[in-house]
């Protein structure tokens, strides 16, 4: 729930936490190259107000709703990567998947379990680098919004072997995150993702089968939505 001071504390709290990221000042990124210890502290700071966590809308985010509209998920078993605080999960769960989602930070899995405790989702702290084995294989849908903008640029081809994985034959990877052109440079996290670099995210039998680039509004930044899918193997 937001209270009258909601933005007036989140934006206190976006100033501390780009205070202490490594990766806004010049030679940090070296010190925490995968942002672990910032997304850590992020959620350790936040002290249970989600004012604190900068990307906690607590609600769906509004391309996922819209890309939900009218779409039943009934059986199939879904991942949310870097699930939050489980907004998007708990969404994908009432469009009627099997939901599992997960998160580096156990504090925001417990977070996210105490703000749905009736909530039908297998939460699990996990790091999308160092994944179950069980995982593999094992998703018709897998979901990532806004977490491979949160990485360095140079993680991007492992994050993508890493969620093509997780992809079963037949399934599909749907991917949301702020846009912006080749050549624009991205100074500071999060970083918006060029069309190539969504591209490459067609890895290891997945293969792109759209790319909406949809246009700034007067809520929303420029974003790519996009659907891959793997393909069943030959009979
Ligand atoms: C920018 S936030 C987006 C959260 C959520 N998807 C949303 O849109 O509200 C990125 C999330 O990814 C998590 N994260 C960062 N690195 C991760 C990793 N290696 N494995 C799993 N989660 C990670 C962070 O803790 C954070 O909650």
């Amino acid at each position: 729930m937001r209270d009258a001071e909601f933005g007036d504390r989140r934006a206190r709290a976006r100033e501390r936490l780009d205070a202490i990221d490594p990766h806004m000042r010049e030679g940090g990124a070296e010190a925490d190259p995968q942002r672990k210890g910032w997304f850590e502290a992020v959620y350790e700071l936040a002290d249970d107000d989600p004012a604190g966590v900068p990307w906690a809308n607590l609600v769906p985010h509004p391309l996922l709703a819209q890309w939900l509209e009218g779409r039943s998920l009934k059986g199939l078993r879904a991942l949310d990567v870097g699930c939050g605080l489980g907004d998007n999960a708990e969404a994908l769960a009432a469009a009627g998947a099997d939901v599992t989602a997960f998160d580096l930070v156990p504090r925001a899995v417990e977070w996210a379990q105490r703000r749905f405790p009736q909530s039908a989702v297998h939460y699990r702290a996990a790091d999308l680098f160092q994944a179950p084995a069980e995982w593999r294989g094992a998703f018709d849908l897998v979901h990532e919004l806004y977490t491979l903008q949160a990485l360095p640029a140079a993680l991007l081809p492992q994050a993508a072997r890493a969620l093509a994985s997780f992809v079963a034959p037949g399934g599909k990877l749907l991917v949301i995150a702020r846009a912006r052109d080749e050549g624009q440079q991205a100074v500071r996290p999060p970083w918006p993702l060029t069309q190539a670099q969504i591209e490459a995210l067609a890895v290891d039998g997945l293969r792109l089968v759209s790319l909406e680039d949809i246009p700034a509004d007067d809520r929303l930044m420029r974003h790519w939505r996009a659907e891959f899918a793997k393909e069943e193997p030959a009979k």
